[in-house]
């Protein structure tokens, strides 16, 4: 493989010019297919806002609306130490945080791969295993034990209903999740239960979700956050919105939460258009929700997480392939695989940086056991940049809702996520569609009112603040739940 230099320049569009036409009409049936006008964007945002306001309604709707009970902004002069843990789509994290009191903290951490084998193992599995994780980091950390029990933010990226800040009863698995006997359950006593099997000197304290998290410790270190939002394994925002403007909680509320006090949401608007009513889904997408765990739930997230990106990919390139356009005698046994690309295929395939793509090449040798002609590969970086591009257009449309929905003209939406961290692109994809949405006449993307910007450690960090912060208002005998909890 020839280099052109040191480092790897950037990638490159590519000439189409050497494309026959039968496949060059392919590509543009897909980007007919993959492609999201302005236009589209706004009529999803649209009928987002009104989805919103559904899911905080007495009827509620297709969008949980879940109050997370932080009640509080954070002031960033919270301090103490802290432990969390954060339980996420592919890894465990433990970290202990220590609060510095001035906006600042410091952590420190170990992460745990997740075996495959627990996604879809029994309760008991996922909870020992977590708890053996906790044991490991407080024994290393604390090798002279403590003297009081170490106050725990949960961070449970799953939809948690809430009846108050330590508790979270699943509502569904997501991101590829099927663990038995968890939904429908409170997850907060299965954790503690397991702590005290091995007699971990750990109380759960609050449990948080990743977005919640990071909207909260994004605004510990800057005042202009608005949203916190994940576009990682699974996708989801959480705002703060006005007690008195969540209908559901009408007669719900102790006496120390007033109308006029903050409540952090969590959207959960993975599940957005679960009607099918205007997201502009392809039979792809289709394909996807039925072969998934859970057919009918996350429409927005099937089509815009990290989850789901490569697979869409490949349910394109094997419909080409059976109508004769690519890989022509081919063994394609291994793509025939679900889930076999994961996000790093698009996002490696986008990052190729040669003018033969190259590094597409070697991937598709490498790991699916299919030799690809240049011609060939062009498409399927075509495809990439469509089934990308798409992705972060959609997933705009939710921050673009809250904006509307809350009046924000200007906004720092505090993102994190492997797809906004690591997708190639992702970041000037996203500024772009806002940019469409809004017609904005701003070049610069950093100069644009509303704009996405790498989020604190939310599962770690967030976690922390919220738990100091639940601690503070449980101290003082405040309420952290509906009245009566
Ligand atoms: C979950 C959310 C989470 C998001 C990002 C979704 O699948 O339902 O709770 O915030 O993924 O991790």
């Amino acid at each position: 493989m020839v280099r052109l230099g040191p480092k790897k320049p950037p990638a490159r569009k590519g000439s189409m010019a050497d494309v026959p036409a039968n496949l060059m009409e392919q590509i543009h049936g897909l980007e007919t297919l993959f492609t999201v006008s302005s236009e589209k964007m706004r009529s999803i945002v649209k009928h987002f806002i009104s989805e919103l306001d559904k899911g905080l309604s007495k009827k509620g709707g297709n969008i949980p609306m879940i109050p997370g009970w932080v009640v509080e902004y954070p002031t960033g002069k919270e301090t103490g130490d802290f432990l969390a843990l954060d339980l996420g789509g592919t890894n465990l994290r433990v970290v202990l945080v220590k609060l510095g009191g001035n906006h600042d903290f410091d952590t420190t951490q170990n992460k745990y791969r997740l075996p495959d084998h627990l996604r879809t193992g029994t309760s008991e599995q996922l909870w020992s295993f977590i708890a053996k994780c906790l044991k490991e980091f407080v024994d290393e950390w604390y090798p002279d034990g403590v003297s009081e029990p170490l106050p725990l933010g949960f961070t449970f990226s799953y939809p948690a209903s809430q009846k108050k800040i330590n508790s979270g009863v699943l509502q569904r698995w997501t991101k590829g999740f099927d663990i038995e006997g968890v939904e429908g359950h409170d997850v907060v006593p299965m954790l503690q239960e397991q702590i005290e099997k091995l007699n971990i000197p750990i109380n759960v304290v609050a449990l948080i979700n990743d977005t919640t998290g990071t909207l909260v410790a994004s605004l510990y270190t800057d005042p202009q956050t608005k949203m916190g939002i994940i576009i990682g394994t699974g996708v989801n925002g959480a705002y703060y919105d006005v007690v008195s403007g969540i209908e559901k909680l009408e007669g719900l509320l102790p006496e120390d939460i007033g109308p006029d006090s903050p409540m952090a949401i969590n959207c959960e608007y993975g599940s957005f258009d679960n009607e099918h009513l205007v997201l502009p889904r392809t039979k792809y997408d289709v394909i996807i929700d039925e072969e998934s765990p859970r057919p009918g739930q996350q429409a927005f997230e099937k089509m815009t997480s990290g989850y789901y990106l490569g697979e869409i990919m490949r349910l394109v390139l094997l419909d080409l392939y059976d109508s004769g356009f690519i890989f022509k005698d081919q063994d394609i046994s291994k793509l025939k695989e679900a889930y076999v690309m994961d996000t790093s295929y698009p996002s490696k395939i986008e990052d190729d940086p040669f003018e033969n793509l190259e590094d597409t090449d070697d991937l598709f040798k490498t790991n699916l056991n299919i030799e690809t002609t240049v011609v060939e590969r062009k498409l399927i970086r075509k495809l990439a940049e469509l089934v990308g591009t798409r992705a972060a257009r959609l997933t705009v449309c939710g921050v673009s809702a809250i904006c509307d929905k809350r009046g924000y003209k200007t906004a720092h939406i505090a993102a994190d996520g492997s797809v906004f961290n690591r997708y190639p692109g992702y970041k000037e994809k996203a500024a772009q569609a806002l940019k469409d949405i809004y017609n904005w006449d701003v070049e610069k993307m950093e100069d644009h009112p509303i704009q996405l910007v790498a989020a604190e450690d939310g599962s770690g960090v967030g976690a922390a603040i919220i738990a100091c912060l639940t601690q503070k208002r449980l101290a003082a005998g405040k309420s952290v739940g509906i009245k009566g909890e």
